[in-house]
């Protein structure tokens, strides 16, 4: 794929989820590399619109500023960066570079050491020689990054199935579908029943898909691996360091382990609707190792998660891969009790009556009601800073803030009718329409 193909592919993806922040500064980015400078700059102030403080934006935005010969503007956002002590590498060489054009070459100099303590591997010819660093000196302290890389993508959670509210029903499937074949393997095979396989989690955002699967590694003590759409985004582009084959290796080696891919359906798109070789071959290569060709998926329990699983190649869902499907709706009223009963655990509250909360939040996702509980608490907090004096969250506060805020999950439901009313492969999403009735 090449890049003018890359920017339209990553246009059209925007064009479905404009608010999508690092897909807009991956398009940004891209067109930095085309020079098309007016519309990489269009989309970071976009970003900056959204989230005025994000750092993404704000250094591709100084280093658009510095390419387009705006230098003292770009340096002004690096200062402001670097004075919050931001030390991303790549704003450190930038920075750098910027200020050896501006003169500054102390200042320069000592930016520049610090880059090179931190990525050895991102030390720059121009800049040593300026500078009169020898190769030694560099090399030093080299190697390894590549798997610091993966490192990141690797945690041992600390939540268990009993700090997750409500979702009986998908921690009761996870438990059959992966976590009991995974303990009892010899009483599968008894079966002749294969382990393997993966779980797709689907349904409105906030209701707890990344929060369960995270709880599923706590819960069989497994480790977990994540992968994020940054980390799929950095594979569209070719960054070789956190490539599927890489991801996947670091898995076999940290068994057992909960392997996630969340929002795959920016990994796992529909072949057929993509002019792109690229990413079909990409998703050829995802399928592969799903299956475990040349290699094997054993202790490896692979979860994915998304709001649009319409997008996706159905080849995803064939036996062996993501052959079993489950939709996480909305929890409902016992639910939301115990979500509310969870959030306020450790919290200033007095004794809130949360059945009651429960009762009126209907359609609330979880994240919805720790979003009313954030509300209760700023509430709070502005009263105390008049007073002087701290006061416990009650049933009131909570009813009030609750009148106030809106689900989040209706707007999904809306467009996913539409997908389970007139694309139901099969009966793939019975599950909407049945939750809607
Ligand atoms: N069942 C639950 N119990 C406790 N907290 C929950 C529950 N569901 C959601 N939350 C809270 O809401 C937050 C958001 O949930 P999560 O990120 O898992 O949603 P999601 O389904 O992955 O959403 P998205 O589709 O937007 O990625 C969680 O971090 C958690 O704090
Ligand atoms: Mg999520």
């Amino acid at each position: 794929m090449d890049l003018t193909e890359m920017i339209a592919a990553l246009e059209q993806a925007l064009a479905l989820s404009p608010d999508n922040a690092p897909l807009r500064l991956q398009l940004a980015a891209l067109c930095m590399n085309a020079d098309r400078w007016s519309d990489a700059e269009m989309h970071y102030k976009q970003v900056l619109i959204n989230n005025p403080q994000d750092q993404k934006a704000k250094l591709g935005l100084a280093r658009l500023f510095q390419r387009t010969d705006r230098l003292s503007a770009a340096i002004v956002i690096y200062d402001e960066l670097y004075d919050r002590g931001v030390r991303d590498p790549e704003l450190l060489l930038a920075y750098s570079r910027a200020l050896v054009r501006d003169g500054s070459d102390n200042r320069a100099q000592q930016v520049y050491m610090e880059l090179v303590a931190k990525a050895p591997n991102m030390a720059d010819d121009e800049l040593d020689s300026l500078f009169r660093l020898s190769g030694r000196e560099v090399g030093d302290i080299e190697d390894g990054d590549d798997n610091d890389a993966l490192d990141r993508l690797l945690i041992k959670p600390d939540v268990k199935f009993a700090d997750v509210g409500g979702m009986d029903g998908v921690k009761k499937e996870i438990a059959l579908k992966i976590i009991m074949p995974f303990r009892q393997p010899d009483l599968y095979k008894a079966y002749n029943k294969k382990a393997g396989g993966g779980i797709l989690l689907y349904g409105p955002p906030g209701c707890g898909k990344t929060f369960i699967a995270k709880a599923t590694a706590g819960e069989i003590d497994a480790r977990f691996v994540s992968v994020g759409i940054s980390d799929v985004l950095d594979m569209w582009i070719g960054n070789s360091e956190k490539n599927l084959a890489g991801i996947f290796g670091a898995a076999r080696e940290n068994t057992p382990c909960v392997l996630f891919f969340d929002e795959i359906d920016a990994l796992g798109a529909n072949r057929g609707h993509m002019k792109h070789s690229g990413g079909r071959h990409l998703i050829n290569q995802f399928l592969s190792e799903l299956d475990g060709t040349g290699s094997t998926n054993e202790g490896i329990l692979i979860m994915g998660a998304t709001n649009a699983p319409w997008h996706m190649d159905p080849a995803f869902r064939r036996p062996g891969r993501f052959d079993r499907i489950i939709f996480v709706p909305p929890p409902d009223q016992e639910g939301r009790k115990r979500i509310l009963d969870l959030l306020l655990r450790g919290m200033p509250a007095d004794d809130v009556d949360t059945a009651s909360i429960a009762k009126v939040t209907d359609g609330f996702s979880g994240a919805d009601l720790k979003g009313l509980i954030d509300a209760c608490v700023e509430d709070k907090l502005a009263d105390a800073f008049s007073s002087g004096k701290p006061e416990p969250i009650t049933t009131r506060d909570m009813r009030k803030a609750a009148g106030r805020l809106r689900p989040t999950t209706r707007e999904w439901f809306n467009s996913a009718k539409n997908y389970a009313l007139y694309a139901n492969d099969g009966g793939l999403y019975d599950e909407i329409l049945k939750y809607m009735k």
